[in-house]
């Protein structure tokens, strides 16, 4: 079976439609479409229903990316679907804790950056956020998209190297 994956921001137009677009070209390049389903979700609603924002679909051209997301809301009933949610921040992390129904969904999520092997958890909570690059220059979607795309790689190692359910 698929294992099901959300990448969750505060807007799904900014930085998880990135994380999505980057995991599933590191997903179909490695040859794995199969054993993955790939999607991403905001905790807010301002912007459903809207593709993603210029920048990031600016950078992520410039890295050979086309994003097709549609920003959409996460909710309650999400969970029992989902076997990861990957959360994009803390306070995105601290939404979905309170949104979770159940524990055993509670567990399911995990900062995307605990991933990132040039994430430093010692220097407190924050170094493992990839910083909202909404309100921003360009400088803030480009530095998004590099922390995505390592930690990316770091996640599709990680549940490569574990054993199937
Ligand atoms: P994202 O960026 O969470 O990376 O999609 C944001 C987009 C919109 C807003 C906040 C963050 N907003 O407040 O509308």
């Amino acid at each position: 079976m698929a294992k099901r994956i959300s990448f969750v921001c505060l807007g799904n137009i900014c930085r998880s439609p990135l994380a999505e677009g980057a995991f599933r070209r590191l997903v179909d390049d490695a040859g794995l479409s199969a054993a993955y389903e790939i999607e991403s979700a905001g905790v807010g609603p301002w912007h459903v229903g809207e593709p993603p924002d210029p920048r990031s679909q600016q950078i992520a051209r410039a890295h050979g990316l086309i994003l097709d997301s549609i920003a959409q809301q996460i909710t309650a009933r999400d969970f029992a679907r989902l076997d990861l949610i990957l959360a994009l921040d803390g306070e995105v992390a601290d939404s979905l804790h309170n949104l979770a129904p159940t524990p055993a969904d509670r567990a399911k999520v995990r900062l995307l950056r605990e991933f990132d092997p040039q994430a430093n958890p010692r220097v407190g909570r924050a170094s493992l956020d990839v910083p909202d690059p909404y309100y921003g220059g360009p400088d803030g979607f480009e530095a998004a998209y590099q922390m995505i795309d390592r930690s990316a790689r770091g996640l599709l190692a990680h549940l490569q190297s574990q054993p199937r359910a």
